[in-house]
């Protein structure tokens, strides 16, 4: 018999937990049947000892398992999702889906809402009037069938036992544990019915990943439980020490989103997008479509530039309820009362553009949430308009804020009020991305 306090005392010591034991405590938690402290302590034990890889996977399968393991077979033999550990100015999503989609790929996924400084993928889609992402399974493989794209939010029975122990390492400083996060990210993956998995794991000052050495470690972390749970995994590495693209907030995003749809978009956010729609095509072709990496990417670069990735997101919103007007014309999308531009102090290279900064000034306007029940505001968020290695001169603009009242856009401009740096020498732009991992080579 399996006793909880001997598990926890195995872990303290440093040994390997076994595939029952995981199945053990998971299954007990889920239930009820093991109390918090309990679990907490195993935790702690976990932050410090760490998990191998068989424990890591066997912890993920287990929290996958814990609900629902949604079948996507009757949409397509295929699915390919993405996931996005999350940065500033990330609406990748909301291109790189209908991308996707254009080319008879379809698309189901299931999203979250974000905590912290921006909003998350429903969040942003919510700036439109009506669309819904509380869709019963039924629409949701509706959708998924008649238009090739949907965007829910994730059923209550997806990887249960994540949401339980994720809310217990909120509160017990078990958060930053990389087996956790892989884990528990990649429950949900798993759980969500996709044969491939784009991970766009972010790294820099805009990220839960400050350096490259961290970013690397994680993603390959998750790309070696995908591909231990028969999944194909691809992992990129991408910088968001400045903002991608340039709107950072909900309705802002939305409207980038779109001019990125219709080949308007700005240069950074355009090339990320293509190149994690790409990789997408190229896990959904299974080895006998898009093949060349090289030739997928042309192909999505003429999907956004036609506008049929376009067509596609159109379609979505108008399934789930939403107000197509305000993406025909995004000027129709929620707008905030006062609009301020920054301009620059002096003239220079600009050396930084802190992404960080600009994501708690987004906060400050009201963008994002600070607690779970926040309510966000869709229409406030800054337009970052500059980016690293541009020449300046002084008075030209480096940001719009957007903002609901003169208090918050006061606050805000405090945070952004350093946000960018200026060299006098020329500046080199930061690239894109820093790698790619590839789950089959590991
Ligand atoms: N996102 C998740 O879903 N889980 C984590 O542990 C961290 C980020």
């Amino acid at each position: 018999m399996i006793r909880m306090d001997q598990l926890i005392e195995k872990k303290r010591d440093g040994e390997a937990l076994s595939e029952s034991e995981i199945r053990y405590f998971i299954a007990g938690y889920t239930a009820g049947d093991i109390p918090d402290y309990q679990i907490a302590a195993l935790l702690m034990a976990i932050y410090f000892r760490g998990m191998n890889r068989a424990e890591t996977v066997n912890l993920t399968m287990a929290m996958a398992e814990s609900g629902d393991m949604l079948d996507l077979s009757d949409i397509c033999d295929y699915a390919v999702d993405k996931h996005s550990s999350g940065g500033v100015g990330d609406k990748t999503s909301l291109v790189a889906l209908p991308a996707v989609a254009s080319f008879g790929v379809p698309i189901a996924k299931m999203s979250g809402r974000g905590l912290g400084a921006t909003g998350g993928t429903l969040d942003k889609l919510e700036s439109i009037s009506g669309f819904n992402v509380n869709l019963s399974e039924a629409e949701f493989r509706r959708i998924a069938r008649d238009t090739g794209l949907v965007i829910g939010g994730q059923s209550k029975t997806l990887a249960p036992a994540d949401g339980k122990i994720y809310a217990l390492r909120d509160v017990t400083s078990t958060v930053a544990s990389r087996p956790l996060i892989a884990s528990s990210i990649m429950s949900k993956k798993l759980a969500a019915g996709s044969s491939g998995i784009v991970l766009d794991v972010k790294l820099g000052r805009g990220a839960f990943m400050k350096t490259l050495e961290e970013a690397r470690a994680l993603a390959t972390t998750m790309a070696q439980i995908g591909v231990d749970a028969g999944r194909d995994v691809v992992a990129l590495l991408s910088d968001v020490n400045q903002p991608l693209g340039a709107a950072v907030g909900n309705a802002l995003e939305v409207a980038e989103a779109v001019k990125t749809l219709q080949g308007d978009g700005p240069a950074d956010f355009h090339e990320h997008c293509v190149e994690v729609a790409a990789h997408m095509l190229r896990l959904a072709g299974q080895g006998e479509r898009w093949t060349d990496l090289a030739a997928a990417r042309a192909e999505v670069d003429r999907a956004l530039r036609t506008g049929a990735g376009f067509k596609h997101l159109h379609q979505m919103v108008q399934a789930q309820g939403g107000d197509v007007a305000q993406i025909e014309d995004t000027r129709r999308l929620p707008q905030a009362k006062i609009r301020y531009s920054l301009r620059a102090r002096q003239s220079g290279s600009v050396a930084a553009v802190f992404a960080d900064r600009i994501a708690w000034a987004t906060l400050t306007l009201g963008a994002g949430r600070r607690t779970k029940g926040d309510e966000i505001d869709h229409a406030v968020g800054i337009e970052a308009q500059v980016k690293v290695g541009d020449a300046v001169t002084a008075g030209d603009r480096l940001m719009t804020v957007h903002a609901n009242d003169e208090t918050s856009l006061q606050a805000a401009l405090v945070e952004i009020g350093d946000a960018v740096a200026y060299s006098d020498s020329p500046v080199d732009p930061l690239p894109l991305f820093h790698g790619v991992i590839d789950g089959n080579e590991l």
